[in-house]
């Protein structure tokens, strides 16, 4: 099942009985379906957890009544949904790339700045700089933060590094930064991003070495559970993500691909002829793309910060609930397209973008999300059996969670069942 790397307690109480909670008195407490399709409504509902997982949800009286021995929790009248999954970020970064938005600002495109040695390679700079354990606490700190803004389960890419070396060194990291925070973490190998500097004439050997020996070593030593690669007229080819994604399929990898962004490839055709987990941006995908991805059962991963900022239009919800196909929404977090710290600030986004439902909101946040990571048979929606992790929000219903701007914040993150403390959100007691 992944990848998955999660600190802190386990859901079980320290006298040896499992931790077992109710939390009731709730202004609603919502999930998506078992199946994801739509979103179930528990109006003034309560759940239980026990060991860490969900045990039911439904009404409070009958909950209440049925778990007597359950330590409750007062929600004190406010919204319960999963804990978010962020399906795609790229936090394992240094420095930032502020001077090049303002450069942005005046004018200049992302291409250009490319080409003059900024881009991608300046924030290869600036992490391949960075003391491994500076790089280490950088992430935790940002696993922490999303914590706080309501995301139990996030993805982390490697790809800031770009050589053999570099990138396993980030995988590495990756694993450590992750050991250090009770967030679920997905690692993806994010290996073909950029040709790095020292590889500019051998470009041949460089695909090479990451489809050899670098997702041998990847897979040995279990340290990431998908690969990535960055499919455009500016970075690499239809044929060579083909030819790599394929070599990683044959190791039992996942494979996931930024398709169709800043021009239209045939990323995407691409990875519903593989059976990717997803293809995301699609910002230059056709209808006909759409289709294709709906057919294969291919999640869609919509990235609204970038497609603002390199001011690209995001697809119709109309168009995407013709096709069928499955979206899901993440923040893309990256230094040069996406700086966006809160998946739930683009919810609201896409939201307002796109023309989706709160419903379907909820649905990217979570479920779908999950799809993108293979891992909705354990996250993602609150069906019995599935992990305890959830949010309990300072708002009350769930119209509300994709409409405040800023985005409304988390009263309590649960992970597996259990009240962590937030970093920068009071910790509730118990009543
Ligand atoms: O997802 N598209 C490729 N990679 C990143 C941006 C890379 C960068 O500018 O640093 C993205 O948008
Ligand atoms: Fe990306």
């Amino acid at each position: 099942m992944g990848v998955t790397s999660l600190g802190g307690p386990s859901g079980r109480a320290v006298a040896g009985k499992p931790a077992y909670l109710v939390i009731h008195n709730t202004s609603e407490v919502v999930t998506p379906d078992p199946e994801g399709r739509r979103v179930l409504r528990y109006p003034k509902g309560a759940i239980a957890f026990a060991e860490g997982r969900v045990l039911e949800v439904g009404g409070a009286v009958e909950l209440l009544r049925r778990h007597a021995d359950a330590r409750p929790m007062n929600a004190n009248g406010r919204l319960v949904t999963p804990g978010l999954v962020d399906c795609h970020t790229h936090m394992m970064f240094g420095g930032n790339r502020a001077d090049e938005f303002q450069r942005r600002l005046a004018g200049e495109d992302y291409a250009a700045i490319a080409a003059k040695g900024g881009g991608i390679h300046s924030t290869v700079r600036a992490t391949r700089a960075m003391h491994d354990d500076m790089l280490e606490k950088l992430v935790a700190a940002r696993l922490e933060r999303w914590r706080a803004n309501g995301c139990t389960t996030v993805e982390v890419k490697s790809g800031y590094s770009l050589t053999p070396r570099g990138e396993i060194r980030l995988l590495e990291l990756m694993r450590a930064a992750a050991a250090r925070v009770p967030v679920r973490t997905h690692r993806t190998a994010l290996l073909l991003h950029a040709i790095p500097e020292e590889f500019e004439l051998r470009r041949r050997e460089y695909l090479e070495q990451m489809a050899g020996p670098v997702l041998e070593e990847i897979v040995k030593r279990n340290l990431a559970s998908a690969v990535d690669v960055f499919c455009d007229d500016v970075a690499f080819s239809v044929e060579e993500c083909g030819a790599f994604l394929r070599r990683a399929r044959d190791r039992g990898m996942a494979v996931k691909l930024h398709a169709d962004q800043l021009s239209h490839t045939g990323g995407a055709a691409l990875a519903a002829e593989l059976g990717a987990l997803s293809a995301d941006h699609l910002e230059s995908a056709t209808p006909e793309d759409w289709e294709a991805l709906a057919k294969a059962g291919v999640t869609a991963v919509l990235l609204p910060v970038a497609a603002l900022t390199l001011k690209q239009r995001l697809p119709e919800a109309g168009l995407i609930r013709v096709c069928g196909t499955r979206v899901a929404i993440a923040t893309d977090f990256n230094p040069g397209t996406s700086p966006a710290q809160s998946l739930l600030e683009c919810g609201a986004l896409a939201a307002r973008l796109c023309g989706f439902s709160a419903e379907e909101i909820l649905l990217g946040l979570t479920y779908n999300a999950a799809c993108a990571l293979g891992v909705q048979n354990e996250v993602g929606h609150l069906n019995p059996g599935a992990w305890g992790d959830a949010v309990l929000w300072e708002c009350e219903t769930m119209e509300e969670l994709a409409y405040w701007m800023p985005a409304v914040r988390p009263d309590c993150v649960f992970m597996r069942g259990a009240d962590l403390a937030l970093p920068s959100v009071e910790r509730r007691v118990w009543p």
